[in-house]
């Protein structure tokens, strides 16, 4: 009900909408619409209520509300569940719980804030309230595990032409999982697995994007940077149509992942990337390669062709891939 009064609220924004109107719409009494009114303006909607005119929408909240994500959404199954958090350990973490409790696939997890976000290799991901998009997708697709990296693509594909669409940013995509925008991290994915040997039980993938962080700790000042910091206004966005545009995205792209289109996502991957062509150090547990990115494969590994000339294969799992001008090779 809450969300069918937004629904109509929202449509109007700014005019006014008599409670008559919207009691007769939804067939319950002005009384129980006040409460739904009021229980909006707890959750930080301003509305103007005024005699014989009615409810007014005057701003919402700068929040990632499930309401608000519906409201929204022009996907189907990516975002069909929303768990909403203000603040969480990380939403990898809970999405991980969910699919084992046998949460279906599409559900989406997100938080205002997490106090143990995670990247690669159990680093820290910073992820401070209602400045960011920290959401993780539970996905079921039937693959063999060794295709899975193929959703970090994914995402990366999604996020990228979200930002883009949104804001027209020239976000690029670092091999395997970070988000670039002017040589700094403005995102990054973490793809997280549980399978046997042979099947994937469920897959989790989840998506940091720096939003409106004006400035970040000291740590990471250097190395991170924000949307709102990149734009050229100095305006907040709008987490919540980026959000959707987001899982919008990703499912276009997931869709073309389970049905055998993985060349289309590579195409476009590789039309976004800030790593081929460029001359890498791609740091491993007991090795580093140094050598011209030249191609990704089927799976998302990095072709990576060395002085000699002869060519490397790099599975993302272990390493750490750094860009480094030519005269040092
Ligand atoms: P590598 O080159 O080794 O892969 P990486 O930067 O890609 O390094 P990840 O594990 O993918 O490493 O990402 C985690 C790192 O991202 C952290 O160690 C930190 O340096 C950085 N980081 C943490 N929070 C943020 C953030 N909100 N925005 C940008 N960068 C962040
Ligand atoms: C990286 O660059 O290493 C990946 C960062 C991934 C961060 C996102 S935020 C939502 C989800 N929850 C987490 O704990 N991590 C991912």
């Amino acid at each position: 009900m809450k969300q069918e009064i937004l629904r109509i609220l929202s449509f109007n924004k700014g005019n006014f909408v008599s409670g008559e109107e919207i009691s007769e719409k939804l067939k319950v009494s002005r009384t129980a619409i006040w409460k739904h009114i009021n229980a909006l303006r707890e959750d930080g909607y301003i509305i103007e209520s005024q005699t014989r005119l009615g409810y007014r929408l005057v701003k919402k909240p700068d929040l990632l509300l499930p309401e608000e994500v519906r409201l929204n959404l022009n996907s189907r199954i990516i975002g069909s569940e929303v768990k909403y958090y203000s603040k969480i350990d990380s939403t990898n973490t809970e999405a991980k719980k969910l699919a084992q409790m046998g949460e279906k696939e599409g559900t989406v997890v997100i938080a205002e804030e997490q106090t143990g976000g995670r990247g690669r290799k159990g680093r820290a991901w910073n992820s401070p309230f209602g400045m960011g998009i920290w959401v993780s997708v539970i996905l079921r697709p039937q693959i063999s595990p060794v295709e899975a990296p193929g959703l970090t693509l994914v995402a990366a594909v999604a996020a990228a032409k979200a930002v883009r669409n949104v804001t027209g940013l020239p976000v690029k995509i670092k091999w395997p999982n970070d988000l670039m925008l002017n040589s700094k991290k403005v995102g990054g994915i973490l793809t997280e697995l549980s399978a046997e040997i042979e099947v994937v039980n469920f897959i989790v993938v989840g998506i940091g994007i720096n939003v409106n962080n004006e400035s970040f700790p000291e740590e990471l000042r250097e190395i991170a940077t924000s949307l709102k910091i990149e734009q050229a206004g100095k305006e907040k966005l709008d987490r919540v149509q980026l959000l959707c545009e987001l899982l919008h995205r990703f499912e276009e792209e997931y869709f073309a992942f389970i049905t055998g289109r993985q060349k289309e996502i590579l195409k476009q991957w590789k039309g976004l990337s800030d790593t081929l062509s460029s001359i890498v150090r791609v740091i491993g547990p007991s090795s580093i390669i140094e050598g011209r990115a030249v191609d990704l494969d089927e799976t998302g590994a990095l072709l990576v062709e060395k002085e000699d000339g002869s060519v490397e294969r790099i599975i993302s799992g272990d390493v750490s891939l750094r860009s480094i001008p030519s005269k040092d090779v």
